[in-house]
């Protein structure tokens, strides 16, 4: 059901690896309401060629861009306002990895170098992205940025380790930098706390599985599919939002706000049960 809600809006999106994706499913849903957009991806990540697929359907350009270099970023925005043919209405930043949690490195015994990584890959690109926007003049008034975090920004959950950090920092970025571009061009920037998310990235983290389970248990509408959470970036993109700005937004069937579920119990109780 695509209502036209980005007619006219061009864009960036950022991080579409593969079907699973959520970026991949921003750039339908975006491509379905009307918008024209460029996609990006670390070069390395476009190996696969997978990425070419979505181009064709969406009639979208690639320019390729690791998110930690400035000059890449530079040619990427420069790039998209000119195969875009203007300034940008908005910006999908849908980029994360943690070296050391591919090299399944436990909270405590992390490489600080690969922290560092970590840090600039998903979170300092942000800062680099607005920073690069905001040079170039890049948006149009009541322009609008995405970046989407997870929950173990506010909670611990020790096996996301490095990356818990990294989220912190990228809902700390879209605040301050929120409160700079709304100043100076009406542009609001947000985050999105989305549910565990059977992705590359997601599927990634040691011990997934059980806390995608557990989330889905624990929140009363169960846990927000991709699909659902490209739609509520399209709203967050469209005019509908336009005084949402430097907020982190739950995404996630209502995990955060729930204390215990009967589904939990039920798993406890039969758990304990089958100790007696
Ligand atoms: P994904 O693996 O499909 O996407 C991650 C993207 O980051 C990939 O396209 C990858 O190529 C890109 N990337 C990595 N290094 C890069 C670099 N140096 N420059 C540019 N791009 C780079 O997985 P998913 O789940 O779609 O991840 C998208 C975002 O959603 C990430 O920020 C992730 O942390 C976040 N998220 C994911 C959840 C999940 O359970 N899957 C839950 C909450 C948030």
């Amino acid at each position: 059901m695509a209502n036209n809600l980005l007619a006219g809006k061009v864009g960036i999106i950022s991080g579409a690896l593969n079907e699973k994706s959520i970026a991949w499913k921003v750039a339908q849903r975006a491509h379905a309401e009307g918008a024209r957009f460029v996609l990006t991806n670390a070069p390395l990540a476009m190996r696969m060629g997978e990425i070419n697929k979505l181009s064709e359907e969406c009639n979208a350009p690639i320019i390729p861009a690791d998110a930690t270099s400035t000059e890449e970023l530079e040619k990427l925005f420069a790039g998209a306002q000119e195969q875009l043919g203007g300034k940008l209405d908005f910006v999908l930043h849908s980029i994360g990895m943690s070296p050391n949690i591919r090299k399944g490195k436990h909270y405590g015994e992390l490489n600080y170098q690969w922290f560092q990584q970590t840090i600039d890959i998903s979170a300092l690109s942000l800062h680099k992205m607005l920073a690069v926007a905001e040079k170039q003049d890049a948006f149009n008034e009541w322009g609008s940025v995405v970046a989407l975090s997870y929950i173990a920004a506010q909670r611990a959950f020790l096996d996301y380790t490095d990356m818990t950090q990294a989220k912190a920092m990228l809902e700390s970025i879209a605040r301050s930098y929120g409160q700079r571009l709304g100043k100076l061009k009406k542009v609001r920037v947000n985050t999105i706390s989305q549910s565990p998310t059977k992705t590359t990235a997601g599927t990634g983290i040691s011990g997934f599985d059980a806390f995608y389970e557990f989330a889905d248990k624990m929140s009363p509408l169960g846990n927000a599919p991709a699909e659902a959470c490209a739609d509520y970036c399209i709203s967050l993109f469209s005019d509908l939002t336009r005084y949402v700005t430097m907020q982190n937004l739950m995404h996630d069937g209502g995990f955060s706000t729930t204390g215990i579920s009967a589904e939990i119990v039920e798993l406890v109780s039969a758990a304990a049960g089958a100790q007696e």
